[in-house]
């Protein structure tokens, strides 16, 4: 494995230190929604400047701006609360991809941002599946390291990559295009995938069961994954019809009509997926069971509820999978037990919330990415 270089062994006294930070964050009217992406690059900032950095310069982009400056998507809401967060002194770019050479890794761009530090360190483990100017352009100008977040990321999206066996992967969300390789990989190191969402819509289709009126991608899903007995998909599913919304029903798998499109894993799905995630000794889940936005959340929630009560050791990633869990009702968590603090429950070390969506994808695909071979090259 080669080795990434590591923001610990840096010199960074007296070094104007230039720093990639991942703040694409959810803003509402600017609010910010949720401010997790912020708060984990406080450690690494909290160690330059105890190491005596002699300045400290962040970059970070926000949205898919396309090159043109667009005021929602300032970065101001998100420096402001940065400092709420943190007294460490720092300088704050505008939203890189307001400039249309960042997307295309132009090298007078990064030769530009380069010129901003001494050393430049990648705290942007979730950016770093994108060949971008300031994830791949700036460490060819500058000695480059990995943030403290970053080098958690790639320790644990390892461990992920060489499971115990009996380990199982819960695969949900949608985009069959998006996660079919990460399906192959999986079934190497897996013992059992199972598979939700609305991906589970295209291996049932490729079975040959009915899926009416449910979401599924362009492409076909390959024989190797459609014959594979080790993608277990739901046996019973919750049904939707179009112009009858909010009143699912659930059936068997078999049952769908040509009307109905399936919103969620079924009741009893849930309670078996429920059972061997409290039973497997590692488990990695990415992507809701169903379509959580609308409410149909009860197969993510069992699920998750198994995981955080249970005592599987567990790797969940995804934007989506994230705010599905944080958003628990107090109701599905019995007993009197609150809302689950995934800081808390990562603090004690059992599970860990990756930061990265289509990042932590691409990694667990392919074993790299082009932001992490950027700071290995010699
Ligand atoms: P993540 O961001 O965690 O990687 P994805 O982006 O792959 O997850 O998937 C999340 C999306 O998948 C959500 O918008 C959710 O509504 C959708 N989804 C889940 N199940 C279904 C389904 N059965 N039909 C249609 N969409 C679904
Ligand atoms: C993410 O939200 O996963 C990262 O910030 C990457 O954003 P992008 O998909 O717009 O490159
Ligand atoms: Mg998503």
């Amino acid at each position: 494995m080669p080795e990434i270089r590591d923001i610990k062994d840096a010199d960074i006294e007296n070094k104007r230190t230039l720093v990639r930070v991942d703040f694409d964050v959810p803003i509402a009217e600017g609010r910010i929604l949720d401010d997790v992406r912020i708060k984990a690059v406080i450690p690494t900032l909290e160690l330059l400047h105890e190491s005596g950095a002699a300045k400290i310069t962040l970059i970070a982009h926000l949205g898919r701006p396309n090159g043109k400056t667009v005021e929602s998507l300032r970065l101001v809401p998100v420096e402001a609360r940065l400092r709420e967060l943190t007294k460490v002194p720092f300088e704050m770019r505008e939203n890189l991809r307001f400039d249309p050479r960042e997307e295309a890794n132009d090298e007078n761009f990064a030769k530009e941002l380069a010129a901003l530090g001494d050393i430049y360190v990648n705290e942007a483990f979730a950016d770093s599946h994108r060949a971008h100017a300031s994830i791949v352009g700036v460490p060819k100008f500058l000695p480059s390291y990995a943030g403290l977040r970053f080098m958690k990321e790639v320790d644990k999206l390892r461990e992920a990559q060489t499971p115990p066996v009996g380990s199982v992967a819960v695969i949900g969300g949608a985009k069959f295009e998006t996660k079919e390789p990460l399906l192959r990989n999986l079934l190497s190191a897996y013992s059992q995938v199972l598979l939700g969402g609305a991906l589970a819509d295209d291996v049932l289709k490729a079975r040959g069961m009915p899926v009416g009126e449910s979401l599924v991608a362009e492409v076909g899903v390959p024989t190797e994954l459609a014959g594979s007995e080790r993608i277990l998909v739901p046996a019973d599913v919750y049904l939707e019809e179009e112009d009858d919304k909010g009143s699912a029903r659930a059936a068997m798998t078999g049952d769908v009509r040509k009307e109905e499109r399936i919103v969620d894993i079924g009741p009893s799905t849930a309670a078996t997926w429920a059972q061997k995630i409290s039973e497997a000794p590692f488990v990695l889940w990415n992507g809701p069971m169903g379509i959580y936005e609308e409410g149909y959340r009860a197969g993510t929630d069992a699920l998750a509820v198994a995981l955080i009560k249970g005592g599987a050791r567990a790797i969940v990633g995804g934007g989506d999978t994230l705010a599905a869990l944080r958003s628990i009702q107090d109701s599905t968590l019995k007993q009197g037990s609150s809302r689950p603090d995934l800081d808390e429950i990562e603090k004690s070390g059992r599970i860990f919330f990756s930061m990265g969506g289509g990042a932590m994808l691409k990694y667990l695909a392919e074993g790299t990415l082009p932001g992490l071979e950027a700071l290995t090259r010699r």
